[in-house]
């Protein structure tokens, strides 16, 4: 059985989680709407990857017998200056997140929760990774500057990214999730 205070602390994480993807939803509005078409995908792409991370959180709650509860999303920011600062924003805000997967470390080791264990190195790496992305754009659009043919081929470039759901994820999705308890 999932500790309650780690039950806790999963949950507001599967908000964390759904606020990131709602953050970078109203990244994808703003570039798609500004015409930095390859941007606004990326960014797309961002809000499915963030959607399977609540999830992943969410299943490692069902998978040992506890029940998440939900906290209301706060309002995102809508517009930015520039897409510098909307990817300045987005980096921020993935330093913000790791801090609260640091934080779900030292619950878990005070709480001596083992079987979480896994599923919180996974956020760790992936939170290095989260930060070098996001932090990667913005060196690049500072190195483009005012540059409209430099921002046009980053903008083609970042829309090459595209998002595969992880296997495990697909398996959870497609089948009754009563049925891993
Ligand atoms: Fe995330
Ligand atoms: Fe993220």
């Amino acid at each position: 059985m999932i500790p309650k205070k780690i039950e806790d602390a999963f949950s507001e994480q599967v908000k964390f989680e759904l606020e990131s993807a709602y953050i970078y939803l109203a990244m994808a509005a703003y570039f798609d709407a500004e015409g930095f078409e390859g941007m606004g995908r990326w960014m797309r792409a961002q809000v499915q990857e963030e959607v399977t991370h609540a999830m992943r959180f969410y299943k490692h709650i069902v998978e040992r017998g506890g029940r998440a509860r939900l906290h209301a999303l706060a309002m995102p920011a809508q517009d930015w200056q520039s897409p510098l600062g909307a990817f300045q924003a987005a980096y921020e805000h993935e330093q913000f997140i790791t801090a609260k997967i640091d934080g779900l470390v030292k619950l878990a080791q005070a709480e001596g929760d083992h079987a979480s264990r896994t599923l919180l190195q996974w956020f760790v790496d992936e939170q290095v990774e989260e930060e070098a992305s996001t932090s990667k754009v913005v060196q690049d659009l500072k190195l483009v500057g005012s540059d409209g043919r430099g921002i046009l081929m980053l903008d083609r470039e970042l829309g090459q990214r595209t998002f595969v759901l992880a296997p495990d994820l697909a398996t959870f999705y497609a089948q009754a999730a009563a049925t891993q308890a």
